[in-house]
């Protein structure tokens, strides 16, 4: 991770409000490159709108995304990803009746051109990239024409995170990408991620597995109804910490410091 230049990701005073929730509220946060920054809170404390803000399926009320410096409106997330964002949506977004490969692939299939004139999507193609991807970045080995109705919870997940790498990202982001995943699977995720970042990619990741979260992550924004708590090292933070500032909204020092194991105090006090 390097701290120099400017942020990959940087947004300021963001402000998402839908009716009367305000699901983000001045959120100032930078993504540094390189590196990968986990992001955790209760449910509803914002993490997926701020995903979801960040590709374009919201737009900020108020406040700026800026990009290696530079303001961006971001449209959508086909935008998002010519910018070199890919993403894993915590609903997964898989259309059930279509198989892996058109899963993968989905408004992005590639073409060919038959008899070298009408364009016709390039199945065999698309077939083989995504066997490719599935069995070489995750090591999961799915026959790419089967319906995904008929896959687990695990294989669909690794299907979105799949999908999330086509388009050859820099910086990937992750919503809850181990939630329906056995201990194996989790493994071979955390070794994506870390093989991720040590071929320059920049990552996001949502989970509500602390100890995950520590274990992977270089820094952690921790979200409290709709605002930035606290930005902590990873290494320098317990999971009793996190929690803490995760319940009552007090950046770390407010409530309790590392070590400091056995606190009484209350988040009510
Ligand atoms: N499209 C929407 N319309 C209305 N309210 C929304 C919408 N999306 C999110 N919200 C609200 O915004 C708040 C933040 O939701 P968000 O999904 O970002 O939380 P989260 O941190 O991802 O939670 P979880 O851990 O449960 O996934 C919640 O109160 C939620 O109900
Ligand atoms: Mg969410």
């Amino acid at each position: 991770m390097t701290d120099d230049g400017p942020a990959r990701i940087e947004v300021r005073n963001l402000q998402k409000r839908f009716g009367t929730v305000e699901a983000l509220s001045d959120v100032n946060l930078e993504l540094r490159d390189n590196e990968i920054l986990g992001l955790v809170g209760d449910n509803g404390a914002g993490k997926s709108t701020l995903i979801r803000t960040l590709v374009g399926l919201h737009q900020p009320d108020e406040g700026e995304i800026l990009i290696d410096g530079k303001p961006v409106t971001i449209d959508g997330p086909k935008h998002a990803r010519k910018l070199g964002i890919g993403t894993v949506y915590q609903d997964l977004a898989l259309v059930d009746q279509l198989s892996v490969a058109e899963n993968m692939f989905l408004g992005r299939n590639p073409v060919k051109k038959l008899g070298g004139i009408l364009p016709v999507i390039d199945t065999e193609r698309m077939q083989e990239e995504a066997e490719r991807i599935l069995s070489e970045r995750l090591d999961i080995h799915l026959d790419p024409e089967t319906p995904v109705e008929y896959l687990s919870g695990g294989e669909r997940q690794a299907i979105a995170i799949g999908r999330a790498l086509v388009s050859d990202p820099d910086i990937v982001f992750l919503d809850e990408p181990t939630s329906a995943l056995s201990k194996a699977a989790v493994d071979h995720v955390e070794r994506l991620v870390e093989e991720l970042q040590n071929t320059g990619h920049t990552i996001v990741i949502i989970d509500h597995n602390l100890e995950e979260v520590l274990s992977m992550t270089d820094r952690i924004a921790v979200l409290f109804q709709g605002r930035v708590v606290d930005v902590v090292d990873s290494d320098e933070v317990t999971r009793d910490a996190i929690v803490a500032m995760m319940v009552s909204g007090q950046p770390m020092g407010a409530t309790e410091s590392v070590g400091e194991s056995d606190s009484a105090s209350s988040p009510t006090a």
